[in-house]
C-alpha cells in the first residue's frame, strides 16, 4: 500500500507518504499528552515494561531501540535500570532525554552501542517501522549480554492486521493516520525464527486493548472534541493478552549463554 498520509489539521497541510519518519516531527506535541495521537503507546509501554524484571546487579542497562520521546520511563521506575534510548527521531529524542533516558540518534540497524552491553534490550512498537527489521533484531540480540532479556511489541502481517490497524484504525483517534505502512508489518513466526538465528528463544502472545476501557476512551475523546475544556478523566484503557496473535503481539526472550 502506497498511498500518502496526511498530516492532522492543527499541524497544517504538510502531506507525506506512509511510515515517513518525519511524521514523528508533525506529532511531536502529542507523545506525552495522556489523551493524543500516541496514547496507545502509553498504554503499550504500561504492558510492555510488566515484561521487564528487576535489575539484578548495579548499572543494569536497559536499551530502548526506537525510543521515541522516552514513554516507557514512567514505567521502568524503580527496577533499576541505567535507561538508554536510541532513535532516529531528534524531537522525540529531546523528550526522552527530559524524562531521564540517556539518548543516542541512531539507526535501530546499526547500534553504535558494544555487544553484549544491555542487560535488557527492548523494541516497543519499532519493527513495523523499519524495512530492514531482520538487521534490527540482529542489533538487538547482539546488544543483549547471555541472559538477557528481550522484550517487544509489534503489528503482524495478516490482513486482520491491516483491517483492524490501518482500515478501523486510522480512523479512530488510536492510531495516527499514515503512521504504518502495512507493507512492513512482521510475520510472527518470521520474527520467532530470526530471534532463534541470534540466540533469543522468543516466546510471543497476543494482546489488545481492554474493550471497556476502549470504548470509555474513545467516547471521552469525542466528547472532549465536541465540548473544549470539559472535564473528560477517565480509566485508562489497559492492554490485555488474548488468545490470536494475528493483530498485534507482544514477545519476550532470553539470549542463551
Ligand atoms: C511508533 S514509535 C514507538 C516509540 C516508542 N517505542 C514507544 O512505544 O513509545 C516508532 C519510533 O521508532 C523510530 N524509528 C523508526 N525507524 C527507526 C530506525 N530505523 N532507527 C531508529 N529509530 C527508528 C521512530 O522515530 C519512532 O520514534
Amino acid at each position: 500500500m502506497r498511498d500518502v498520509a496526511a498530516a492532522p489539521a492543527s499541524t497544517g497541510p504538510r502531506v507525506l507518504p506512509r511510515n515517513d519518519p518525519r511524521q514523528y516531527d508533525d506529532l511531536a506535541g502529542e507523545w506525552w499528552r495522556p489523551d493524543g495521537a500516541f496514547a496507545m503507546l502509553h498504554w503499550l509501554a504500561e504492558a510492555r515494561a510488566a515484561l521487564v524484571p528487576p535489575a539484578t546487579r548495579p548499572d543494569a542497562l536497559l536499551v530502548d531501540l526506537g525510543c521515541g520521546a522516552g514513554l516507557l520511563a514512567p514505567h521502568l521506575a524503580g527496577k533499576g535500570y541505567r535507561h538508554v534510548g536510541v532513535d532516529l527521531t531528534r524531537s522525540a529524542l529531546v523528550q526522552a532525554a527530559e524524562h531521564g533516558v540517556t539518548v543516542l540518534q541512531a539507526d535501530v540497524t546499526a547500534v553504535p552501542l558494544p555487544d553484549g552491553c544491555a542487560d535488557v534490550v527492548s523494541a516497543g512498537e519499532l519493527l513495523e517501522h523499519v524495512p530492514a527489521w531482520p538487521r534490527a533484531v540482529a542489533e538487538a540480540c547482539r546488544l543483549l549480554r547471555p541472559g538477557g532479556v528481550l522484550v517487544l511489541d509489534t503489528l503482524n502481517d495478516t490482513a486482520l492486521a491491516r483491517l483492524v490497524a490501518v482500515r478501523i484504525g486510522e480512523r479512530l483517534p488510536t492510531v495516527p493516520r499514515g503512521i504504518h505502512d502495512p507493507q512492513l508489518f512482521v510475520d510472527a513466526r518470521s520474527l520467532v525464527a530470526e530471534c532463534a538465528r541470534h540466540g533469543v528463544e522468543l516466546r510471543l502472545r497476543g494482546i489488545r486493548p481492554q474493550v471497556g476501557g476502549l470504548v470509555g476512551w474513545l467516547l471521552r475523546r469525542a466528547r472532549a472534541a465536541r465540548r473544549p475544556g470539559a472535564v473528560t478523566a477517565g480509566r485508562t484503557p489497559r492492554i490485555v493478552p488474548t488468545r490470536s496473535t494475528a493483530v498485534l503481539y507482544q514477545g519476550r526472550g532470553v539470549r542463551n549463554g
